[in-house]
């Protein structure tokens, strides 16, 4: 009986231990963690829920009001900024922009790139609606061509263009990797498709450099923006990027956007290796 009474004191004292060390651990730092992983649960959710409802195009009046927004100073400094990246990689004769909406970074490569062809595409007859009076009011914009057209089902030939451009539209893809595999079909060997998105987590450096350009008000915005939509993050879009044909080159930051760098890699046939070797 003393035994039994013993050992039970024991259990109950081991027991305290063991809580006792739990809420140790549950400090400042651990409490945090926790909300964090919470809230980020509880955004995924809502994320996916919200999925379901977000258009893959957007139609009118989203066009109008989209237009509107995006022609804002911190949209059109990330149209410039954009434009200067893509020039970047060579002077490409013909560059695909997919999913142009109103067309205002076609007009910032125009001007960067005025030997380019330049053809953009949209699911929405509304956008490139809003796109074709966009360059109309622009006169240097006569070699910019907008269609109606799917990403998931191009209308071009094998190989068409050097350079695939997309900002801000792949997160309304219902089918991100057959969208990515069309991008690949079209692109000559050797090209590069750049992926530009808001990702729903910032690196603290490039939610600094927003704020000491934009001001807190406008990163407010983007991250309550990042609840609603449907944002990859980072790591998402690599491995997105890797289920497709493309070679995953990285994944940087342009301002506020996060761009996937993806490229065809080159076959070489069986004598073109042979004649490499040599
Ligand atoms: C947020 S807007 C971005 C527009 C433009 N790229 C920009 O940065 O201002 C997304 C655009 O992608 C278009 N889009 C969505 N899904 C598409 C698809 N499957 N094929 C082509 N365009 C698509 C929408 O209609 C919309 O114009």
């Amino acid at each position: 009986m003393r035994w039994k009474m013993g050992s039970t004191l024991d259990l109950v004292q081991s027991s305290i231990k063991v809580y006792s060390h739990t809420f140790y651990l549950l400090s400042k730092n651990h409490v945090r963690i926790l909300i964090n992983v919470g809230l980020s649960k509880m955004r995924s959710r809502l994320q996916q829920f919200m999925k379901q409802f977000h258009p893959e195009g957007i139609p009118w009046p989203g066009s109008l009001l989209y237009n509107a927004v995006s022609s804002t100073e911190i949209f059109r400094q990330h149209y410039e900024l954009v434009a200067h990246d893509v020039a970047n990689y060579g002077k490409a004769e013909c560059i695909l922009d997919i999913g142009s909406g109103p067309g205002h970074l076609l007009i910032a490569m125009q001007k960067l790139l005025p030997e380019t062809r330049l053809v953009g595409v949209d699911i929405s007859s509304a956008m490139v609606a809003q796109a074709r009076r966009n360059l109309e009011k622009c006169r240097q914009a006569s070699q910019i061509e907008v269609r109606v057209a799917d990403a998931n089902a191009l209308p071009f030939a094998d190989e068409e263009f050097r350079c695939v451009v997309s900002t801000g539209s792949l997160h309304h893809w219902k089918d991100p990797i057959q969208a990515l595999s069309e991008a690949h079909r079209v692109l000559k060997p050797g090209g590069y498709a750049l992926i530009y998105d808001l990702v729903r987590e910032m690196p603290n450096a490039v939610r600094k450099d927003i704020r000491d350009r934009f001001g807190s008000f406008r990163l407010g915005l983007l991250w309550l923006h990042s609840f609603e939509e449907p944002f990859l993050n980072a790591e998402e879009m690599e491995t997105l990027g890797r289920m497709t044909d493309f070679m995953v080159v990285r994944t940087r930051f342009t301002g506020a956007l996060c761009c996937l760098v993806l490229r065809k890699t080159i076959i070489l046939t069986t004598n073109q290796t042979q004649m490499a070797n040599q």
